[in-house]
């Protein structure tokens, strides 16, 4: 890859809790390119949101603790920007569409105001430019097909649906361009037209404004369609990192194979059974590869060191199946 827009580097990260710490990411590796679309999948607390907060500086800190690694954005190192470059990246450079859209909207002040603020930031505009801010917001909001935006705008967060909030959200972080959008989960509480039409939005303007996306989502189908590269990871390591196509043709990390085995299947196969076991406990997480007491391949070696990613230009597994071939 050329210069890569964000490279993560060996990031780890620890929530400190009673009685110790939970070693939730342990030395992620992660990069996107500009413009380009990446999928981030795995099993539910493997860890991503925790990845994508970390980027954005919104790690709960305490309980979160950066262990190490660097997270570096167009060049600079983000871990280390004061908090004024922190705002300017947020506000101009990097949207974040939430996994948790009530979460991400402020109670006290009415979805216009919310925008209005927003696009100032983004654009420079000044307060007295009201006019400039009431159309862009009210695309926006048209954008994510709510209907009578003018009413929404005096709206409060609490007087819109949960659906209707997320695309509120949606129409926060796409109202004006950024280089990147984390897309955590877009449209999950929202119906499967609508979800078709916001990741339909999210690629039109990714084209139009050429702009990188980190999609992610549980719909392997959802990740086959929209992206062109794919990150899987598992309990808070990478795993493994493909083309798309690459990786549903030939998936090479067990636990990659077993969870596309789990999609179910319209041939009438039915259901695959899962993988077995767990996640692994973050307090006292398996040495060696953390996969290794749910892998049906696992070696010795796999106890006893954490694998690192082999791998060919387009294909990286971390898995010792495949050191000797992938050296
Ligand atoms: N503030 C916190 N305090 C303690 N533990 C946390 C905190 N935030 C996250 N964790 C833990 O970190 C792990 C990873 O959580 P994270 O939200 O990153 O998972 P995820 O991959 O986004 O899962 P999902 O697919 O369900 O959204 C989980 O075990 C979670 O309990
Ligand atoms: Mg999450």
């Amino acid at each position: 890859m050329s210069q890569p827009l964000l490279d993560i580097q060996n990031l780890s990260v620890r929530f400190r809790v009673y009685g110790g710490y939970l070693r939730v990411l342990d030395g992620v590796n992660f990069q996107v390119a500009p413009q380009e679309r990446v999928g981030l999948v795995g099993e539910t607390g493997c860890g991503k949101t925790t990845t994508m907060k970390t980027i954005m500086r919104i790690l709960p800190q305490p309980p979160g603790v950066i262990k190490g690694g660097k997270i570096i954005f167009k060049g600079k190192d983000v871990l280390g920007m004061e908090s004024w470059e922190v705002e300017r990246m947020r506000r101009r450079e990097v949207a974040m569409i939430f996994q948790d859209p009530t979460a991400a909207l402020n109670p006290v002040f009415t979805i216009g105001e919310q925008l209005f603020d927003a696009i100032r930031y983004a654009t420079g505009k000044e307060e007295s430019d009201h006019r400039f801010l009431r159309e862009v917001a009210i695309r926006a909001l048209e954008e994510v097909a709510l209907p009578d935006p003018a009413r929404i705008l005096t709206n409060y967060p609490i007087q819109l649906s949960g659906g209707m909030r997320q695309r509120v959200c949606i129409a926060l972080a796409l109202a004006c361009p950024k280089e990147l959008l984390i897309a955590d989960e877009p449209g999950t509480s929202l119906d499967v037209t609508i979800q078709d039409q916001i990741l339909r939005l999210i690629n039109r303007l990714a084209e139009e404004r050429k702009m990188a996306v980190i999609l992610i989502s549980h719909s392997l189908g959802v990740i086959r369609d929209w992206t062109e590269r794919v990150w899987v990871m598992y309990a808070g390591t990478v795993v493994e990192e493909a083309r798309t196509q690459e990786l549903f043709a030939q998936p090479l990390h067990p636990y990659t194979q077993a969870l596309l085995k789990c999609v179910p299947k319209l041939t009438g196969e039915g259901i695959a059974e899962g993988i077995p076991g767990r996640i692994p406990d973050y307090f006292d997480p398996p040495s060696g590869c953390r996969f290794h007491p749910r892998c049906p391949y696992r070696m010795a070696i796999c106890s006893q060191e954490k694998p690192r990613l082999y791998g060919t230009p387009t294909h990286h597994v971390a898995c010792f199946l495949y050191q000797e071939e992938r050296k």
